[in-house]
């Protein structure tokens, strides 16, 4: 996927590409353990799409109804309850994992970290679907997908308003989530699945 791509236009083709495939036909099996990859990829896949078109659409009500400064507090206090409650509409775990966490609920684990190190080597890097002691996780990464990103996770001082700085560094004593440009690798998603 080129980076230029906006977030619309890239739900717009997972659309087509759910929509272009049976699933019933497309059945596969990796050795051994019967474990349906490919529909546990689109399952994965729809997930996310459907958990990032929540979160960009309350990060950009937020922040026209009040601004950046507004739009932190309420990711601050949003962006959990809004992941947990798809998460138990989806029968999952979602999460959001980076290496340069706001948040250090989202920090890796040993192997998101090995995960992470994989997805961010290539640009063009594709989900990965992975099946280890019983548990079926599915991985997506996330990109600095739009310069709107960069008002809370870009340069401070050229990107980041003073004011926006000042309520993220109060919220997040320990933050590492800026720096950013546009294009660049911000993290993934990771959905665990409740199914074996
Ligand atoms: C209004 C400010 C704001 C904007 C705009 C914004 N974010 Fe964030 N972002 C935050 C805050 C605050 C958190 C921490 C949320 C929490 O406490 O769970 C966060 C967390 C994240 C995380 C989870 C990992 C971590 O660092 O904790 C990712 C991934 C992320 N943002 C990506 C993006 C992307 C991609 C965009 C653009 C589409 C974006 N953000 C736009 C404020 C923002």
């Amino acid at each position: 996927m080129k980076k230029t791509l906006t977030i619309e236009a890239l739900s717009f083709l997972v659309i087509l590409f759910l929509a272009s495939c049976n699933p019933k036909q497309q059945q596969s099996t990796v050795a051994g353990n019967n474990i349906d990859t490919l529909a546990f990829m689109q399952r994965g896949d729809s997930i996310a799409t459907a958990m990032q078109e929540v979160l960009l659409q309350n990060v950009m009500q937020a922040t026209k109804a009040g601004g950046p400064v507004y739009a932190v507090t309420f990711c601050n206090e949003r962006a959990m309850p809004l992941t947990d409650s798809l998460s138990e509409k989806y029968n999952c775990r979602i999460q959001r994992i980076s290496d340069k966490y706001r948040n250090p609920a989202n920090k890796p684990n040993e192997n998101d970290a090995a995960v992470l190190l994989k997805l961010s080597a290539s640009n063009a890097a594709k989900p990965l679907f992975v099946s280890e002691n019983g548990e079926n996780i599915y991985y997506k990464p996330i990109k600095i997908a739009m310069a709107a990103c960069l008002n809370c996770h870009g340069d401070e001082g050229k990107n980041i308003a003073p004011k926006t700085l000042e309520v993220i560094r109060q919220k997040y004593p320990n933050d590492l989530a800026n720096g950013y440009k546009e294009g660049d690798f911000r993290g993934m998603w990771k959905i665990t699945f409740r199914e074996k």
